[in-house]
């Protein structure tokens, strides 16, 4: 069977993609540093699939090992490449940072590919990239113009996808799939793997549940003042596990030679809005626990409102994110309470 390599696959949306990918058959490779995961998703994933993936512990940006990787396993047929550092905050801090590791990482990998005449790539984007599209572009596909970056993460996304079209135009034997990622949320229905966030959560989810649990004194929501109905900003919250299959459906396009073009761009949602308060709302009805929460100023660099129009992915990839919400937000909720529940 042919084996997929998943750079950053014990991280959050890579481990939820090695179970889908193990599941329809694939061998794995994970490669990934560690630098914002735990070698014992390891274990999660072998718990829910029957067996260990393989891992090597390298950073992406390390040449030699990742030749080694590709050496060692011949039998790569793919990359799916997640490693990346992802804090917005943390970019705008360090920016060198995120360029080396986001940037560096990705030519690394291409580099190693074309030596090994590897010819397909996943390459994991963002819907950052599209900042607050006007409302005629709303919900935003992916002809929809992009916009500066607003953080040096956000233009590592930008670069990373220019890179991929340049090298793929330069070298007739690659293939791409960029898929620009809303917000994903929620945990795998075991409850074995789940997202990891290192120190107080940024995003709103894993603030919800470390709120909801105790951990967190109160959920503060960013602003009630938007342009939106609640007042509170809209974004389009991905279930992980659809996420997670809509990159073997994109393997599975790649391999088989179906794609249209050699670089294809898929924005990757629900389709739907939710607002703060609505994600808040709606997770203390479905788990029964309360939300402390109190109405704060707007976060600097916020976007009012963008979702996806998910049409290209639903009909070309055969996909789409139907998970509903509620089951979503429970399987976030079951997962914070396993966390806690083994320290
Ligand atoms: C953020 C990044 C985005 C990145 C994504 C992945 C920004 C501007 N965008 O998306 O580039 O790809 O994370 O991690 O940082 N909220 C609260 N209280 C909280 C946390 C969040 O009210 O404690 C609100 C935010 O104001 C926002 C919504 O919840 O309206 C979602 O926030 P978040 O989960 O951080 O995601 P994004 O900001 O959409």
């Amino acid at each position: 069977m042919a084996r997929i390599l998943v750079t950053g696959g014990t991280g959050y949306i890579g481990s939820h993609t090695v179970v889908e990918l193990m599941q329809q058959g694939y061998d794995v490779i994970i490669v990934d540093n560690l630098s914002n995961s735990n070698q014992a998703v390891l274990d999660g994933i072998a718990a829910i699939v029957g067996t260990c993936p393989e891992f090597v512990q390298a950073d992406c940006c390390d040449s030699a090992a990742m030749d080694d990787v590709f050496t060692r396993y011949s039998d790569i047929v793919s990359v799916i490449h997640f490693a990346a550092s992802k804090a917005v905050n943390e970019s705008v801090e360090q920016p060198l940072k995120y360029y080396r590791n986001n940037v560096m990482s990705l030519i690394t990998v291409l580099e190693t590919m074309r030596k090994h005449a590897i010819t397909n790539i996943v390459f994991s984007s963002s819907c950052t990239v599209y900042g607050q599209p006007d409302a005629q572009y709303l919900p935003v596909d992916e002809t929809a113009p992009l916009q500066k970056a607003l953080s040096p993460y956000g233009n590592t996304k930008q670069i990373n996808e220019d890179i991929i079209r340049d090298t793929v135009y330069a070298d007739k034997s690659l293939r791409a799939t960029i898929l620009r990622y809303f917000n994903p949320i929620g945990a795998h229905p075991s409850a074995l793997i789940g997202e990891l966030p290192n120190g107080v959560p940024q995003n709103l989810l894993p603030y919800v549940t470390q709120t909801a649990i105790g951990l967190r004194a109160e959920l503060k929501i960013f602003g009630n003042d938007y342009n939106t109905p609640d007042g509170s900003c809209i974004r389009d919250y991905i279930y992980v596990v659809d996420l997670a299959k809509a990159h073997v459906k994109a393997v599975q396009r790649m391999l088989s030679g179906d794609a249209d073009e050699p670089v294809e761009l898929f924005n990757l949602g629900t389709g739907c809005g939710l607002s703060v308060l609505e994600i808040v709302n709606t997770f203390m009805q479905v788990t029964g626990v309360k939300v402390p929460y109190q109405i704060v100023g707007r976060r600097e660099g916020d976007i009012e409102q963008v979702w996806a129009k998910a049409d290209k992915a639903n009909h070309i990839l055969g996909w789409k994110a139907d998970t509903p919400i509620e089951q979503v937000l429970m399987s976030a909720w079951q997962w914070e309470k396993k966390l806690r529940s083994n320290n």
